[in-house]
């Protein structure tokens, strides 16, 4: 594993060091989802529960006791179950949690209802991530109830619930140096997918086959899965923001957007390119491909400790509409465009979002009312983009239909940032020189 046991043990502590005194964290494991019958979708651990603990099986409890004296750090888990095994594979086990995951004390997670009461009676607080999990939200009650209806014999339920998401949330936003490790060995493993999808495309291959290209490369080097479903949109298909139907032929003279990104060890990647099926940009869809890459480009210098979360955005903002506007797709004085928000008819996005376990990672983006000030070891996307819808009759024909992103994933630094995902070409001169010489290789 590429975070060790001591950086989890890292965390747990530093969620327990803002936990006021006389409290419990209660976090449960991701639910098993039904995908049709009796067969389930794959199972991905809640991240929040890896976070702290680096443990992937279902149907499990952490709870978190500062103080504790028979230990702070403890586990719900299922039993061994020899029968179960055979079908499903290996469980941990109480004594398995502790030995291989440093759980101070461990219970099976059948006998939670019997236990748990007892763990929350006479904590004054409990940090829980309310509504996330409806059915768990309505267990926790059932155990503080259980406290209650003993009052009369000296029982002290909790008083005061705390929303755990607030003080966890924040310390995931910041990346140690293992995780920006991880990052960047996904942001790389991401990378040689998005040029193996450049090399393997030409008009005739199916959006679907670009998908397969980019998986294929994923998952051989260990990253089975993607850290969101994979856009790969042909022409029009460009200017479909979520588009994962994925399944047109890519034709000879249009541009295909592709955002993908693998999760490796829980962390993700999230990549962005835009090129041509046929291996050279019209002069049209290089115009406004310059826009959006000046637009990153412009993204980028802002970024620095002490710049604020708003700022990129405002300099994407700015280059887009000037580009719109020197181009003829908008018209008009600039000032006034930014201020009415003429480019969000084709800029309608944000530039981007912090990235970490989850693809939309979690964190706040304003602190206090004010928008958030970037700090070394935050991870965010940086990714403007340009998308004329194909019936936008108030523009030039030629424009319609192109739909443009850039996108990166960047850490904040010390001194400024750093690009994890910059191993794919960018420039149209180097997308082209990589296609063309694909395209050589197969005709060789
Ligand atoms: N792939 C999701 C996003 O770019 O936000
Ligand atoms: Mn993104
Ligand atoms: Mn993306």
């Amino acid at each position: 594993m590429r975070i060790s046991k001591a950086e989890f043990a890292r965390r747990r502590k530093a969620l327990m060091a803002v936990m006021e005194p006389n409290s419990i964290a209660i976090v449960p494991s991701a639910p098993e989802r039904t995908r049709s019958r009796d067969t389930e979708y794959l199972y991905r651990q809640d991240s929040d529960f890896y976070y702290l603990t680096g443990f992937s099986e279902p149907e499990a409890v952490l709870v978190l006791i500062p103080g504790r004296e028979h230990g702070e750090f403890v586990l719900f888990c299922r039993d061994r179950d020899p029968e179960r095994e055979i079908w499903d594979g290996y469980r941990a086990g109480p004594d398995g949690v502790c030995r291989e995951y440093g759980a101070d004390d461990a219970f099976p997670v059948d006998d939670i209802d019997d236990i748990l009461p007892g763990l929350l009676e006479g904590r004054e607080r409990v940090y829980y991530a309310m509504g996330k999990d409806a059915g768990f939200d309505r267990q926790v009650m059932e155990w503080v109830n259980t406290i209650r209806a003993k009052v009369r014999s000296g029982a002290t339920p909790p008083g005061e619930f705390l929303d755990l998401a607030h003080f966890l949330h924040d310390n995931r936003l910041y990346k140690s140096a293992a995780e920006l490790r991880v990052m960047q060995e996904a942001g790389d493993i991401s990378a040689r997918a998005h040029v193996r999808a450049m090399e393997y495309c030409q008009p005739g291959v199916m959006e679907y086959q670009l998908e397969a290209e980019i998986l294929h490369e994923f998952a051989m080097a260990g990253a089975r899965h993607p850290a969101y479903s994979s856009i790969v949109g042909g022409g029009k298909n460009g200017c479909i923001l979520h588009y994962v139907e994925n399944s047109a032929a890519l034709k000879d003279g249009d541009l295909v957007l592709i955002d993908a990104g693998c999760e490796l060890e829980y962390y993700a990647a999230d990549i962005t390119r835009t090129f041509p099926v046929n291996g050279r940009f019209s002069e049209a869809q290089k115009a406004l491909y310059d826009i959006v890459l000046d637009a990153q480009n412009a993204a980028f210098a802002t970024l620095k400790p002490g710049a604020h979360w708003n700022e990129p955005h405002e300099a994407s903002v700015k280059t887009i509409t000037q580009g719109l506007l020197d181009l003829g797709l908008l018209e008009g004085e600039i000032n006034t465009l930014i201020d009415e928000g003429a480019y969000r008819r084709f800029y309608m996005h944000r530039i981007g979002h912090w990235l970490g376990m989850d693809v939309h990672d979690v964190g706040d983006y304003k602190v206090g009312g004010e928008w958030r000030v970037l700090e070394p070891g935050m991870v965010m996307t940086v990714e403007p983009g340009i998308y004329v819808a194909p019936d936008d009759e108030t523009v030039a024909k030629k424009w319609r239909g192109i739909g443009i992103r850039i996108e990166d994933d960047v850490a904040i630094t010390k001194d400024g940032y750093q690009v994890l995902t910059d191993a794919v070409p960018k420039t149209t001169a180097e997308i082209e020189s990589v296609m063309a010489r694909a395209a050589a290789a197969r005709s060789a």
